[in-house]
């Protein structure tokens, strides 16, 4: 089912193009900045006028009146008022019948509220991707929820998402924590114990590290039987690493985050390959050697003096590096996926890195010319402090950590609210509030700029939070279950004020956010919508009689009560998070 900016755009294209002359002017239909003048407005007719030699007035009236023909008589006609404003924009106004078609249609179809693209993409979104040397961090939760809700964003309008978690395993580090498992190994029960607390066991291995030339010298050698396929280094390798999954797949269950086993594609996939890689690179003429380092310059990278920078590729003593794996990604993601976009949801302080790879694929041609590549960069967690969010002795906060404090804090605010509740019900609250609060912290924020972690704001009932939208949920859930029997069968009728006008439009532009999220991947659209969805429902509410009103206006307000669920529903389902009955 087309959305209404897609009916408007249909229908004014048409009129603009008949208008003009010209066959590919476009409306460029948008939702009105000012709602008094209208619900949408067209604003391509100054560009249409410009290409065609028209006063720009005189096109927009000319496409008015073409609007009006094409629609007379027509009693499915959705453009209640079409009228120039300004130096040529087209305020549009939606007919009430229209609206109330419109959301009839959802009512008969909940899922036909969100329509799938007609063209089906296959989108790679690398996100997540923690360095498996340490537990997950705050660090790791932005990247984490975003791409969680980009992958749900780009499903649901009927793409083909492959998710990949790009988890460091094979670096440097792992060689001191396999020769540090060596030496606990004599004891199995001491190393289990010590492996549940990866943190610290890093922490201890780095220690000796620093303080132990001989230790040194160990971790180093190991490193080397590693990467040289050394079975017994293999053999210790594999079990830290699936110690260290298992605490990330803890951490994914927990947040409700959709990252399988199977999606992973860490970087010791690419250990065969990166060989291959590099003489690609060489037989393309893109290599050159630079103090005993294999690199390609590319004329786009260079130092503020005009010093050409390179992108190393193997260094000097034939190691491989984080750009090396990237382009043998690329290559896997073009080629044998033959994605049309990917996209890494990765922090921002590596965008210069992500800006290489990508230039360097492209030369390389690893990289074809139909494949998108998106660096979906975001911006870091700080403290109150205004530096990088870190425990109160200075260490990283554990994201466990985090996750556990989220849910105590929402069971202690659930318990103020509704003492009454029995505990159990309490906890299981608790736990959906918890997280919810903490992922739409993360989502509701532009994702480019740095935000200060707080827990007093995102608990709160008050503002653009996770408990307040849960809360307006609980309000709807609470209207329809007193109004049980029969509420599935009504109907909108009517739009007898301008709170239910203005909650049913709302409602019926969901699909256009959830586009715009799939397109600029800033989910904060989204949340900004539910957001902004929740005051209209509230509105209505505190204003509209419904279980009181007559039967017909009743049911008609029902029917809108009802499709307010379907799309706060829908809209939180995309962030991943449920919604509650009660709370
Ligand atoms: N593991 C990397 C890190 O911890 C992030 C990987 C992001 N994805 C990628 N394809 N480079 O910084």
């Amino acid at each position: 089912m087309e959305n209404l900016r897609q009916q408007l755009s249909r229908i004014v294209g048409k009129a603009l193009r008949e208008a003009s002359g010209l066959a590919d002017s476009e409306p460029n239909v948008i939702t009105a900045s000012r709602p008094q003048f209208g619900d949408y407005q067209a604003n391509g007719v100054m560009a249409a006028a410009g290409r065609s030699a028209r006063k720009p007035r005189q096109l927009a009236e000319a496409t008015v009146e073409a609007i009006g023909e094409a629609q007379e008589g027509d009693a499915q006609g959705i453009i209640a008022s079409a009228a120039v404003a300004g130096p040529g924009f087209i305020n549009l106004r939606l007919s009430d019948a229209a609206l109330v078609r419109h959301g009839n249609a959802v009512l008969g179809d909940p899922q036909a509220l969100i329509a799938p693209r007609p063209k089906r993409q296959k989108i790679v979104v690398d996100y997540s991707s923690p360095n498996l040397a340490k537990e997950m961090h705050v660090g790791h939760l932005r990247g984490t929820v975003i791409g969680d809700c980009l992958g749900r964003v780009f499903e649901r309008l009927g793409h083909e998402v492959i998710r990949q978690n790009h988890v460091g395993d094979w670096g440097t580090q792992f060689g001191m924590l396999i020769a540090y498992m060596s030496e606990l190994d004599a004891n199995a029960e001491l190393l289990q114990a010590e492996l549940e607390d990866l943190e610290s066991f890093y922490k201890a291995a780095k220690g000796k590290f620093d303080a132990d030339a001989e230790f040194a010298e160990r971790a180093r050698q190991s490193v080397v039987r590693l990467q040289g396929g050394d079975a017994e280094s293999l053999q210790v390798w594999r079990r830290f690493i699936d110690e260290s999954l298992r605490h990330c797949q803890d951490i994914y269950q927990c947040l409700g985050v959709d990252l399988q086993l199977s999606d992973l594609d860490a970087e010791s996939r690419y250990n065969d390959e990166l060989p291959g890689v590099v003489s690609e690179l060489r037989e393309q003429g893109l290599l050159e050697e630079s103090a005993g380092a294999q690199c390609v310059f590319l004329p786009e990278f260079q130092s503020k003096d005009g010093e050409a920078l390179p992108v190393i590729v193997q260094k000097s003593d034939g190691g491989y590096l984080y750009a090396t794996t990237d382009l043998a990604s690329i290559r896997l993601r073009s080629r044998n996926f033959a994605a049309d976009r990917s996209l890494y949801v990765v922090d921002s302080r590596q965008s210069l890195h992500f800006e290489q790879v990508f230039a360097v694929a492209r030369a390389a041609g690893f990289a074809s010319a139909q494949l998108s590549l998106e660096h979906i960069a975001h911006g870091t967690i700080m403290g109150q402090d205004g530096r990088p969010y870190k425990t109160r002795s200075g260490d990283v906060v554990k994201l466990a950590d985090l996750l556990d404090e989220a849910v105590q804090r929402a069971f202690a605010l659930v318990s103020e609210k509704n003492p009454a509740l029995d505990e159990g019900e309490r906890r299981k609250i608790a736990a959906t509030v918890g997280i919810a609060a903490v992922k739409y912290a993360e989502l509701s924020k532009n994702r480019m700029s740095d935000y200060v972690f707080d827990w007093q704001t995102m608990l709160s009932f008050d503002g653009n939070t996770a408990p307040y939208l849960l809360y307006a949920c609980t309000r709807i859930k609470s209207v329809l279950r007193k109004h049980a029997e029969g509420s599935a069968a009504c109907r909108l009728t009517q739009l007898a004020s301008g709170e239910e006008r203005s909650l049913l439009l709302k409602i019926l532009q969901l699909p256009e956010f959830v586009e715009l999220v799939a397109s600029e991947c800033y989910p904060n659209l989204l949340c900004n919508y539910l957001y902004e969805l929740a005051g209209s429902f509230m509105r209505f509410y505190e204003n509209c009689p419904i279980l009181k009103a007559d039967a017909q206006v009743r049911d008609s307000r029902i029917a809108l009560v009802r499709l307010a669920e379907h799309a706060f529903e829908q809209g939180l389902a995309l962030l991943g998070i449920e919604t509650l009955e009660r709370m």
